[in-house]
């Protein structure tokens, strides 16, 4: 066993030999959006992630469904063929699975990854020097709140559910090829409490400038009028002593920082000067690359939030 529960980190990897180790992981929840082949492909993309943030690539899922008797059928079937859809795009094969009977469906994959022993990218390995790059903006978990209260308008839905169903395969494999230090996936503990484990494991303190942090538009809006998930709220009271903010954060900011992330982006810490290429390589495919903050030597402080 190289990686396993004790630094917190996405999934666990077994060595087999010395070119080869096995990345598994498993993610599954209830549906965040209406359209069941949305569901599936989120709910896929969400479970492939611990894959991507650890460098490696995906081989094989296996379905894990929760579904009541009584729903029909097809709601299942659209369900399936989502998550099926981007195991394809991974590059990997669904092979089955398993599904019982639930009051509420549930749906997720376990997901078995490779990668080079030597090439594991670890969340607790960030280094003095390094900057950290996002790769998708946040403020999902307050827009799928919204979406269940009807304040958010379909274009505004089909934005957030285009980023929670973009594959991190494309950052991930660019991050490993230049070879970045650490990453992790930004889910439930949202950006500040994945960055705190991230920094914690590590043992450094991240400055995170956070003006540059990328959101998606309707958070601003939503948060302002207090439509904020009870995540955020955890994550600010365990996550807050950690951080030290050198300004006054805007609260409807602060709640986006906190806000649990649905099949996130990546939150890559890198060299300078692979950073930068990095960037410019994720920038050129189309996909979102923003470089948040740097890392430091440890001091008093997980994270120091500033401007
Ligand atoms: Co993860
Ligand atoms: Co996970
Ligand atoms: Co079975």
């Amino acid at each position: 066993m190289l990686v396993g529960l004790d630094t917190s980190d996405d999934a666990a990897v077994y060595k087999i030999d010395n070119d080869k180790a096995i990345i598994h992981t498993i993610d599954f929840f209830t549906p965040v959006v209406n359209d069941p082949f949305l569901f599936g492909q989120i709910a896929a993309t969400n479970a492939l992630s611990d894959v991507y943030a650890m460098g490696g690539e995906v081989l094989m899922a296996l379905n894990i469904v929760c579904f009541p008797s009584d729903m029909d059928m097809e709601v299942l079937k659209g369900i399936l063929k989502g998550g099926a859809d981007k195991v394809r795009e991974a590059g990997g094969i669904i092979a089955g699975g398993h599904s019982i009977e639930d009051r509420e469906p549930k749906y997720g994959l376990s997901v078995m990854g490779m990668v080079h022993p030597d090439k594991i990218i670890k969340n607790s390995s960030a280094v003095p020097g390094d900057i950290l790059l996002l790769t998708k903006p946040i403020g999902i978990g307050i827009i799928l709140t919204g979406i269940k209260g009807e304040l958010v308008s379909s274009d505004e839905e089909r934005e957030a559910i285009n980023v929670m169903s973009e594959l991190n395969k494309i950052p991930g494999e660019l991050m490993k090829g230049l070879g970045a230090n650490a990453c992790t996936d930004i889910t439930g503990f949202g950006l500040l409490g994945h960055s705190c484990e991230m920094a914690i494991s590590s043992e450094v303190t991240f400055i995170i400038d956070y003006s540059k942090i990328p959101y998606l538009k309707p958070a601003e809006r939503l948060a302002k009028m207090g439509i904020i998930p009870a995540g955020a709220y955890r994550n600010r009271k365990y996550f807050k002593n950690f951080i030290r903010y050198l300004e006054i954060v805007p609260e409807f900011l602060e709640d986006i920082l906190y806000d649990p992330q649905t099949s996130g982006g990546l939150l890559i810490s890198i060299s300078e000067e692979k950073g930068k290429i990095l960037q410019e390589k994720i920038q050129s495919k189309g996909l979102m690359a923003i470089i948040i903050g740097e890392v430091i030597e440890k001091c008093e402080y997980s994270i120091i939030l500033k401007k």
